[in-house]
């Protein structure tokens, strides 16, 4: 296993490898104490409250197996596979796709698919997008996966609402097209799944969205494309276990959540995730939701008010260093750049040879397209550092199951990690539920006629700021 062990490459956060900017070891004693509570407050509450998601890779034997049996019916049954879900019920069953897929996986065969339906995740309701997706498939080939752990998310059951309501226009049985992924005790979509009788999978308790990708949410449409969700798993525990098993500076998670941590404390409040894969693209969308959404509060653990957080940045190597690498290696000292390489690619391009009279050229024939895309992340990464900018590479042996439940993992601790040391819930969302609750209000819900007044007050637009 220690062969396929993701790692983490720090040096360049480091001043005697950057400069002036970087950090000294009086910057890690500075926040020893911070590490110190991270850890013993993870170590006391992992596996309990919000934490539960600290043991989906060891408690789930019973409903894997259901996942892939279920799994293996709508393969054999369906033509394409629907995710209905925003957030975390929508970002990790994207990024899997994009990561373990054939990243043209729609348009080609399904013998290429290897069996696998076509796939979409609608994580929106513009209605011209659910147009879109009416007038691409066919009902009667496709089943719905409704994603939402509150079971009372406005997108996510207006969703379900279109849908069932064109299956039983179009004279299907929506018990035989739709599956729930929905929490068992709390929540609408609960009840709606019991009262019309469709498959449900459970999230767990102490799952919440963002940390939900290991749980039904993410491993249904996972196993529903032929990804082994078993070694998915199993890297997840992986990097869990040489982690928290690990003493502090072996704790790869509480290393890469510290440096953060420091960064955050000198000012350095933007966090650029730049995957150098196409595969890894929203991995980066699903580690800004993560990051974002956890750290980013507005009151501290005991109460106390705050504004604390980082902005979490995507961008995808090479193609952004044609667009934002100019900002980073220039631009103000306001940034982490956490590069993610990948050792092995899983095809390799030769570049033909067939340009020698323009040797400007020619100097690309015969190389690969992977040594290309090598060279210009160290590149870009010397001149970065060159630049004196903090940045970091995570290497993948190869992407796989395994170092892709890793890599998950390891964001997941990291972010806990952090969040303690920040002295904040990482877990709760309450401006999230803020604008839900207002879009409750604004729609009309009952038991929201307190916040639809307050909304009405609180929306007074002047007319001189109008152009
Ligand atoms: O991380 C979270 O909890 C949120 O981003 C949720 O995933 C998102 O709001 C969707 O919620 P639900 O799954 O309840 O529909």
């Amino acid at each position: 296993m220690e062969k396929n062990k993701i790692k983490l490459d720090y040096n360049n956060m480091m001043a005697d490898v950057i400069g002036e900017k970087g950090f000294t070891d009086e910057d890690f004693k500075a926040v020893a104490d911070r590490v110190d509570f991270a850890v013993s407050y993870f170590n006391q509450k992992q596996g309990t409250g919000f934490m539960g998601w600290t043991k989906l890779h060891y408690e789930q034997d019973a409903v894997v197996e259901d996942i892939i049996k279920t799994a293996e019916q709508v393969r054999a049954k369906f033509k394409n596979f629907v995710v209905l879900g925003i957030g975390g019920s929508a970002l990790g069953p994207i990024s899997v796709f994009q990561a373990l897929c054939h990243l043209h996986h729609n348009e080609v065969t399904q013998t290429r698919r290897k069996g696998a339906p076509k796939f979409y995740v609608e994580d929106n309701v513009d209605p011209e997008r659910m147009n879109a997706l009416l007038t691409t498939i066919k009902l009667k080939e496709t089943c719905f996966n409704v994603i939402t752990k509150s079971g009372s998310t406005s997108e996510t059951m207006t969703q379900y609402l279109v849908i069932k309501d064109a299956l039983e226009k179009a004279g299907l049985n929506p018990q035989d097209h739709i599956i729930t992924t929905t929490s068992a005790n709390s929540g609408n979509l609960i009840k709606i799944a019991k009262a019309d009788g469709y498959k449900t999978f459970y999230i767990p308790d102490g799952v919440g969205g963002r940390f939900s990708e290991l749980c039904p949410v993410g491993l249904l449409p996972a196993a529903v494309l032929g990804i082994d969700i078993k070694a998915m798993l199993d890297g997840a525990k992986y990097m869990y276990e040489a982690c928290v098993n690990a003493d502090n500076a072996n704790n790869m998670a509480l290393t890469a959540a510290t440096l953060q941590y420091i960064a955050i404390n000198k000012g350095h409040n933007i966090s650029v995730m730049l995957p150098y894969a196409d595969g890894l693209k929203y991995i980066a969308d699903w580690y800004c939701q993560l990051w974002g959404e956890s750290l980013g509060k507005n009151q501290y653990m005991d109460g106390t008010p705050c504004n604390v957080g980082q902005t979490p940045v995507k961008a995808l190597g090479v193609t952004d260093q044609h667009s934002q690498i100019q900002l980073y290696t220039e631009g103000p000292f306001d940034k982490v750049i956490t590069f993610i390489a990948v050792d092995k690619y899983r095809k390799k391009v030769t570049i033909p040879q067939g340009c020698e009279e323009f040797p400007n050229v020619n100097f690309l024939c015969g190389h690969t397209m992977n040594e290309l895309i090598t060279a210009e992340r160290k590149a870009t990464e010397y001149a970065v550092t060159k630049a004196g900018k903090l940045n970091h590479t995570i290497y993948l042996p190869v992407l796989n199951e395994f170092t892709l439940g890793q890599l998950m993992m390891m964001f997941e601790l990291k972010t806990a990690y952090c969040g303690f040391m920040l002295n904040i819930d990482p877990f709760n969302q309450p401006g999230v539920e803020e604008g839900k609750n207002a879009t409750y209000a604004l729609l009309g819900r009952p038991g929201y006629e307190e916040k639809a007044k307050e909304l009405k007050a609180g929306t007074k637009k002047f007319k001189k700021y109008m152009m």
